[in-house]
This record gives C-alpha cells, sequence and structure tokens, in this order.
C-alpha cells in the first residue's frame, strides 16, 4: 500500500471509528481531570483519588487522551494540560466543557436512533414541547445542555455584536434563550441596551446565577412562558438563536407568528446555521446540526427555505448577513 493510500485509510478508521472519542473526552470532562490538571502535571494515583475513580482506569483514560492531543504522557508517570485540552476546562475562554458533556451524554443517546429517523424523516427521539419542558424541569440533568448552549451563545452573540448594528434598539429579548448567553455581547458593545431572556419558567433560577457571572444580571430580566403560547410584546428586538432549526416547519410557524405579534414594527434576528445549496466538507457543522435536527424532528434550512418559511408567517427578510464562518444573522420585519 503506498503512503497517500495508507494515510487516506487511517483518516477513515479515524472517521469510522470517531464515536469512542466523543465518549473519552466526555469522561475525563466528567471526571474534571481538564480542571484539576490546571495546576501542573500530575500522576494517575493522584487523580484517582481526586476524583474518587479506579486508577487503572484513570491511568487507561488519561493514555488515552494523551493519544488525542488533550494531554501530554511526559516521564515519570505524570500527565500535563496539552494546548488543546485547555479548551475543555470549566473556566477556560471559549470554553467546550459543556459541549463535550452534551455530546457524551444528549448527542450520543440521540445519535442511536439516526437510522430510524432517516427512514421515516420523523423523530427518533421523545420530542416537541412536551419533551422540552420535562427535559428543562430536570434541573442538574438540564444545566449540562444549557451550560453547553451558553457556551456557544456567548461567543456567537459577542461576534454578532461586532457585525450587526444595536445602536437604535432599546431592548432585545432572547426568545428561547436558555441562560441568556446571546445577550451579554450586545449588552457589552451597547451600554444603553436593556435585555431581556424568554423561556420556559424552570430556567429562570439557573439564568440569573449564569448572568450574575457574566456581570450583566442588572440589565437583564427573565421572563418564563412558552413561544407556542405567545412572546411577550414591549421589545423593539427579538432574537432567536437555535430555536427554529429545532422545529418542523408548521411548529416554526407558530414561533414566528407569535414573534411578528409581540414585535410589530420591530425587528426579529435569527441566528442560524444556513445549509448552503451545495454542500462540501467545509460545511460539516450546519450538516451535522442537522443530522442532530433531524433526530428531535427539527432540521437545518437553506436561504430558499428560509425565505418561504418567513413569508408565510407574514415577515419579509430584510438583511443576512454572515456573523463568523458559521453562524448567519437573518433579519426580518413584518411584510
Ligand atoms: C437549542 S436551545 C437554544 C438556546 C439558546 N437560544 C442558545 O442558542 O443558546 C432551545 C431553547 O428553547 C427553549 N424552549 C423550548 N421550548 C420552549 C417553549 N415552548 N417556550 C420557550 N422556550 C422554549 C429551550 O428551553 C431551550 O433553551
Amino acid at each position: 500500500m503506498g503512503e497517500t493510500a495508507a494515510a487516506e485509510r487511517a483518516h477513515l478508521i479515524g472517521m469510522i471509528t470517531g464515536a469512542w472519542k466523543t465518549r473519552v473526552i466526555g469522561e475525563g470532562v466528567k471526571l474534571g481531570l481538564f480542571d484539576k490538571l490546571t495546576g501542573g502535571p500530575l500522576g494517575p494515583d493522584q487523580l484517582a483519588q481526586a476524583t474518587g475513580a479506579n486508577p487503572d482506569g484513570v491511568m487507561r483514560l488519561l493514555r488515552a487522551l494523551a493519544t488525542l492531543g488533550l494531554v501530554r504522557h511526559e516521564p515519570g508517570n505524570r500527565f500535563a494540560l496539552a494546548p488543546l485540552g485547555q479548551y475543555l476546562r470549566k473556566d477556560a475562554p471559549d470554553s467546550l466543557n459543556g459541549m463535550a458533556g452534551h455530546w457524551s451524554e444528549r448527542m450520543w443517546n440521540s445519535f442511536t436512533g439516526i437510522g430510524a429517523s432517516i427512514a421515516t424523516g420523523e423523530a427518533s427521539v421523545p420530542s416537541g414541547p412536551e419533551h422540552f419542558a420535562q427535559h428543562q424541569a430536570d434541573i442538574g440533568r438540564a444545566d449540562v445542555f444549557n451550560r453547553a448552549m451558553a457556551e456557544g451563545s456567548l461567543r456567537v452573540g459577542r461576534a454578532l455584536a461586532r457585525i450587526y448594528d444595536f445602536s437604535d434598539c432599546d431592548s432585545v429579548m432572547d426568545v428561547g434563550g436558555g441562560y441568556g448567553a446571546l445577550l451579554v455581547g450586545p449588552l457589552e458593545a451597547n451600554p444603553h441596551l436593556k435585555g431581556q431572556v424568554y423561556d420556559l419558567p424552570t430556567l429562570s433560577e439557573a439564568a440569573s446565577r449564569f448572568l450574575g457571572e457574566q456581570g450583566v444580571a442588572g440589565r437583564v430580566a427573565y421572563v418564563g412562558g412558552s413561544f407556542f403560547e405567545g412572546v411577550p410584546p414591549g421589545v423593539d428586538c427579538l432574537m432567536l438563536k437555535f430555536i427554529l432549526h429545532d422545529w418542523s416547519d408548521a411548529k416554526s410557524l407558530i414561533i414566528l407568528n407569535n414573534c411578528r405579534k409581540a414585535v410589530e414594527d420591530g425587528r426579529i434576528l435569527i441566528i442560524e446555521r444556513i445549509v448552503p445549496e451545495t454542500v462540501s466538507e467545509a460545511d460539516e457543522e450546519v450538516i451535522r446540526g442537522d443530522l442532530t435536527m433531524l433526530t428531535v424532528g427539527g432540521k437545518e434550512r437553506t436561504e430558499a427555505e428560509y425565505h418561504a418559511l418567513l413569508e408565510q408567517a407574514g415577515l419579509k427578510i430584510t438583511k443576512i448577513a454572515p456573523i463568523d464562518a458559521v453562524y448567519s444573522v437573518i433579519e426580518a420585519r413584518a411584510a
């Protein structure tokens, strides 16, 4: 076998067996290994003692993490945090700690049903408004999901604030905002702006704690309710990030109609990853999102699909701008 063929084969084997990486990284995060190594290299026995796990199991997990380049195996059988592993610390800037936990638990389970979803085009894991409400009511388990969402939304919100002009907005509501992380960037960049988070009532306490940690609690109010029942009026800008992708067109139309009624002549910002008309390897993130959404009955959409959906809700798109390489903001107003 030539060198190229061997490298291609190894690359493909990496993809075929990729699932193990999700779990190994998730278990490392669950044991807090990346946080515990922040102070310097430690041996497996020390980490086993600190985590209450089996020393041989911890040793083997650390070796696995070393092959992934997340920790470094040093002489004397000690393990040090590698530069890539820094992102898995809970308190790292741009942390991916929450995402790792979310993928190792909820996403891992939802992908077991992907075959059924491909066969039927239907959700294969429990989904729908009642399921979301039930999930979010289990405060501890929901926190893994909500922190994962917040991690990404902090970054996207700060990037959004760099490319989108909020100067003529007084108040902005993060609809289905979870912990409201998306608001942090626009509030930091626009001292005049006031925020509201609108999400299920059970998130109120954890969201307020998170917003306090981010230093914006005094400028954000939490409003509990369901966007299928209605959206509170009174703000001039609504933001929906990762909301429409959770739902079918029929359910998305209920949400959008409620948003249109609430915002009157204000604007709605939809923050999503848009599926290009023709995909390439560069589009892995949005397409991964689309298959994930297939398992819960949602979908990622093309620009043409957003135009059609919004038109049905009595809205027109007034602007579409890239936020970064992956996310876009779609600005819409009543037609
Ligand atoms: C995929 S998460 C996105 C969270 C946040 N927008 C973000 O991107 O970080 C979907 C959010 O919709 C909220 N949600 C689900 N059903 C809802 C409903 N009926 N009314 C209000 N919020 C709801 C969930 O609680 C969750 O926070």
